[in-house]
């Protein structure tokens, strides 16, 4: 089964409205280029309404960085599945390594968002990875397994692999520079592969797609896109702007 190539674009707390809107419109007709590629947006809240509004009829995929798992209520500061539809968002990064470090996202949470977010109908991007301190001391699996597993336990039995994403973001190449080496990366991401066919089964292991994700720029996209396990990158910095971004895209085509 021949898995669709995706590149996304994490734009963190980066971008205004005006220049969300310039981004897309440049975007817009790259994507619609992009041969065989989905071709994703992660914006912020402030601005991902007017990306889904341009992205409407196009090829590019809006989506938001976080969400809640609960429709309503009294959880201020959050943002509901239903909300997001509303505005036609389509697609949600769910663990981030920020959120799991900086706003102390847990395991728990996180598998709650993943499965609220596939029956919701909103494609989740789940990221995972291990730290500098974890990789060194030879526990990168250990981790890396858990936070799979953990999601996977939350999710019905009737979700497929083309209805989750999974990113493979190893913490100490987020926004460092220092990128995984291709064989690295593709040592991770196979191993997360062979995980869900263990836990999911052979066609649920060859439908999902698993991004690389962790200081990917132009200069290193295509060998690390060439790699057999890795379906696509999730790109901070090298995405911000549209020009290299569309370099990014071009790598996965
Ligand atoms: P980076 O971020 O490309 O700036 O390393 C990737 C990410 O955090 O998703």
């Amino acid at each position: 089964m021949a898995r669709r190539p995706m590149m996304a674009a994490n734009w963190k707390m980066n971008k205004t409205v005006r220049e969300a809107q310039d981004y897309t419109a440049a975007l817009i007709p790259r994507a619609a280029d992009a041969e065989g590629v989905d071709v994703a947006v992660f914006a912020p809240f402030t601005c991902a309404g007017e990306v889904a509004r341009m992205a409407e009829d196009s090829a590019v995929i809006p989506g938001v960085q976080n969400f809640f798992y609960e429709d309503s209520g009294a959880f201020t500061g959050e943002v509901s599945a239903p909300m997001l539809l509303d505005l036609g968002i389509q697609a949600v990064i769910v663990g981030h390594s920020e959120r799991r470090e900086i706003f102390g996202e847990s395991d728990e949470m996180v598998a709650r968002k993943a499965a609220k977010a596939v029956s919701s109908g909103l494609l989740p991007v789940v990221c995972v990875g291990e730290t500098k301190e974890e990789r060194d001391a030879g526990n990168m699996w250990e981790k890396v397994s858990g936070q799979v597993c953990r999601v996977v336990e939350e999710l019905d039995d009737s979700v497929g692999g083309e209805d989750i994403v999974f990113a493979y973001e190893p913490i100490w190449a987020i926004g460092t520079g220092d990128t995984a080496t291709p064989e690295d990366a593709q040592d991770a991401i196979g191993k997360i592969r062979g995980l869900l066919r263990e836990l999911r089964g052979e066609e649920f292991a060859e439908s999902v797609r698993i991004l690389y994700g962790g200081s990917i720029k132009p200069e290193n996209a295509a060998e690390i896109m060439a790699q057999e396990d890795i379906d696509g990158g999730l790109v901070g910095g090298a995405s911000l702007d549209v020009g290299s971004f569309a370099e990014l895209i071009k790598a996965a085509s």
